[in-house]
């Protein structure tokens, strides 16, 4: 019973921002999807209950691991350290296209992932985001934790088609990758101001109420780490155009949204666990990924990344992030 009134806060809560989603009056401009691509409508948690092909068993593992993604601040100290939930940046539960919906990592993997050089599970592309972007560590692979987040993945791509790669709504790129010449630290500052400030904080730290997350970090300790996918600046500018400011998706220009995105990602985050100890030499080595980051150039006469400050995290590398070869 207790269980069951948890779930209900939390998708109330869920619904409400939803609902101030739906009577916002700005323009909501999210992209169209291209001719020929899968469109995919995730299955809802009132799909799963009603759902009398789900063994009982199954149920409880896939709602488990729908709490966990809801509120993986329940993994605080363990495997999580910073204030991040999943939900944080896959919006809509996970399900939300143009928000990073989920379930495509389930119907795509294994396949080789570029940023490791190696051939990925489901397991492995969720143990990158608790590395990077909850600045932790995995759950072990086939822990009780694993399974749980795997089954809601899997259950999110129900009736998916399996290895289709062209998939509108995935990720968040579509503004495409060249940022924009008239680029600018003071102008990404202007517009951090007018529209983001008033949630996610002057200093970006966010805001917490009764030690709950209410409005997330953007930078400093809280924040998802140097080496989390939203720290290359045109992930983080798809990402603000069509989610933020929260509840008015697609009202930023799309320079604006660059702006923005290069503001934040020129502020100081916990280290990228890849740190070589030389901020400029882990770019170099990682430089595929951070050419799209500013890790490890200068701004404002500091080099960013050169610290070791791992946040609240107290180590560095997480022992599970092994590069692994077949030969
Ligand atoms: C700070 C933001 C952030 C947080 C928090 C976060 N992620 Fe991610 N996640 C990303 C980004 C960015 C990508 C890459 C999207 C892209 O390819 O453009 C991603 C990709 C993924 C993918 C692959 C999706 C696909 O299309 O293949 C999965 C699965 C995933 N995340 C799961 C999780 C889980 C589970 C958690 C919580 C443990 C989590 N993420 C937390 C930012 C985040
Ligand atoms: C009305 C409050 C509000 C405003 C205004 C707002 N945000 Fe957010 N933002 C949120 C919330 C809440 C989340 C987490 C979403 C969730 O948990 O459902 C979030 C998540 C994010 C994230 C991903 C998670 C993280 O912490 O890194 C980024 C990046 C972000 N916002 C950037 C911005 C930018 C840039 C602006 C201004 C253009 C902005 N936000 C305006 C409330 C807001």
């Amino acid at each position: 019973m207790k269980h069951n009134f948890m779930l209900l806060t939390v998708v109330s809560a869920v619904m409400s921002t939803q609902v101030v989603a739906s009577d916002a009056k700005v323009p909501v401009n999210l992209p169209e999807s291209k001719p020929g691509q899968y469109v995919h409508q995730a299955p809802t948690i009132d799909d799963l209950m009603a759902d009398e092909s789900v063994h009982p068993e199954l149920r409880k593992v896939i709602l488990k691991g729908y709490d966990l993604f809801m509120n993986t601040q329940q993994l605080r100290g363990e495997y999580v350290f910073n204030d991040m939930s999943c939900k944080t940046c896959h919006m809509g539960e996970g399900r939300m296209n143009w928000s990073g919906p989920v379930w495509p990592a389930a119907t795509t993997l294994p396949d080789y992932r570029g940023k490791n050089k190696h051939v990925n599970s489901l397991e492995e592309r969720i143990a990158g985001c608790f590395a990077y972007s909850m600045n932790g560590q995995p759950p072990a692979y086939g822990s009780d934790d694993m399974l749980a987040l795997t089954a809601y993945h899997q259950w999110l791509a129900k009736s998916a088609p399996v290895y289709e790669k062209n998939i509108s709504g995935r990720g968040f790129s579509h503004l495409g990758k060249q940022i924009p010449d008239d680029i600018s630290y003071a102008k990404g500052e202007a517009v951090y101001a007018a529209n983001c400030a008033i949630c996610h904080g002057n200093d970006g730290a966010g805001q917490k109420k009764d030690g709950k997350v209410v409005f997330p970090p953007l930078w400093g300790d809280g924040a998802y780490n140097w080496g989390a996918g939203l720290t290359r600046v045109f992930t983080a500018a798809s990402f603000i155009k069509n989610n933020m400011p929260l509840s008015k998706p697609g009202s930023l220009s799309d320079n604006d949204a660059w702006q923005v995105a290069w503001y934040i990602n020129s502020q100081e985050r916990p280290q990228d666990p890849r740190y070589t100890g030389d901020a400029r030499a882990t770019r170099e080595q990682f430089i595929d990924f951070h050419k799209h980051t500013r890790y490890g150039t200068d701004v404002n006469g500091k080099v960013l990344g050169q610290h070791d400050n791992t946040g609240e995290k107290p180590f560095l590398k997480p022992s599970n992030l092994k590069p692994r070869t077949f030969e």
